[in-house]
């Protein structure tokens, strides 16, 4: 049984220690999220009592080490429905993306071969190809949005060529909030001869993932917006996939040997990607976090945060000054403007009534041309959140019109 109040006594942010402490309404869970206590110990855990390197010792420490690694990429690999050898440990999203970018793209991809992008994402799913497309001449193009901004298979199936090599979007929009329907994108991008990457980075935290069922060729995410660690990411990638891609990263722990020619032979992926000493006590971090997440269990994180958003809808939409850009998300970002009120200005007044919300672009700067605006407020929920923080949320809003009034009263 789901009780969100049971929950937040889990996460030492959410705790006012008996009334000593100011604990935030924390609404800005796409950008990162609390950890509960169960992470923060397996992240010391590696630090107190299994501080060894791993891959390289020949003693029992080192040892346990190894195992510990094996199993939280085991671990990993169950809450996608993946197989251990295709889960590449990164230090996030914005790194696996790229590791698919320079590694793919750069590897496979020639002058004229098309990259699908849209212009809801964020800069981690667009910068790198734009790299690629620099130094291979492949194109990037954009599959229309419809006037709401979601993607459809129909709008891709329009802009598929012959040329098409990559589709990358994203799973969730970090702006929008709305799904994408990734199975059957995949399934368009695959009868057309190209790979399907899905940015995962605002859904892993929060819907169930199966790569086998969505059928995708790479996914990516982050640790810490799952209420994991910074600085831990994870790539998927189908197995013979990961064997085409080069590594972008060499050194230490990737091969099994190179001579002085410059002959390199690299091991298998995963560890062909994972050079350099790996950070550790974030992979305990995170294997601890899918753990919580898994207890917790997808399907109800993601039915709690459908009835907050629901909620929050609700009131939100009684108050005639606010702009909500998008009302029918799927998810809990909701995207806002008070009339008049620049973004930023919102979300400094939001502050002064702490509330915790991003302003601005939120990295997605191409998809000003669908919101019209050039700044919004975010504000994104988790499943710690509360009716109460919406009833807070609310009333700080309501008076946003009043800006300076509210601001210095
Ligand atoms: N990518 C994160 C966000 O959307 C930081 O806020």
């Amino acid at each position: 049984m789901f009780d969100v109040y049971k929950i937040r006594k889990d996460f030492p942010m959410l705790d006012d220690k008996n009334g000593t402490r100011k604990v935030p309404i924390y609404l800005d869970n796409a950008a990162t999220t609390f950890k509960p206590y169960s992470v923060i110990e397996a992240t010391s855990k590696y630090y107190l009592e299994d501080s060894a390197n791993a891959h390289r010792g020949d003693y029992d420490l080192a040892f346990k080490v190894d195992t510990e690694v094996d199993r939280c990429r085991a671990n990993v690999a169950k809450f996608l429905n993946a197989n251990k050898t295709e889960i590449v440990f990164t230090s996030g999203c914005s790194m696996s993306m790229n590791l698919v970018a320079y590694g793919y793209g750069v590897k496979h991809l020639k002058a004229g071969d098309e990259i699908l992008l849209t212009e809801a994402e964020h800069a981690s799913n667009v910068l790198p190809w734009f790299k690629v497309a620099e130094m291979t001449g492949a194109i990037i193009k954009y599959i229309p949005l419809t006037q709401e901004g979601r993607l459809t298979s129909e709008n891709l199936k329009k802009v598929m060529t012959k040329n098409t090599k990559v589709v990358s979007v994203a799973q969730v929009t970090n702006v929008l909030g709305f799904i994408n329907d990734i199975k059957s994108l995949a399934k368009i991008a695959h009868e057309g001869g190209a790979i399907l990457v899905c940015d995962a980075a605002q859904s892993a935290p929060h819907i169930k993932i199966d790569v086998k069922d969505l059928d995708c060729d790479f996914l990516a995410f982050s640790g810490h917006k799952m209420c994991g660690p910074t600085g831990i990411g994870v790539l998927y990638g189908k197995f013979d996939l990961l064997k085409k891609v080069e590594p972008f990263m060499t050194g230490g722990g990737d091969n099994a040997r190179f001579d002085m020619c410059g002959n390199v032979a690299y091991l298998e992926p995963p560890a062909k990607f994972e050079a350099g000493t790996m950070n550790l006590a974030g992979i305990y971090g995170l294997d601890a976090a899918i753990t919580y997440l898994s207890k917790i269990g997808m399907d109800n994180i993601e039915k709690y945060e459908e009835e907050l958003h629901d909620y929050a809808i609700s009131k939100l939409k009684t108050i005639d000054n606010l702009i909500i850009y998008n009302p029918t998300a799927d998810t809990g970002i909701i995207t806002v403007n008070v009339k008049g009120v620049f973004a930023q200005d919102e979300a400094s007044y939001l502050n002064s009534k702490n509330i915790c919300v991003r302003s601005g672009e939120h990295c997605a700067k191409l998809l000003k041309d669908v919101l019209k605006t050039v700044a919004t407020v975010r504000i994104s929920l988790y499943f710690y959140n509360t009716k109460e923080e919406i009833d807070a949320l609310y009333e700080a809003l309501k008076n946003g019109g009043n800006f300076l009034d509210a601001y210095f009263s």
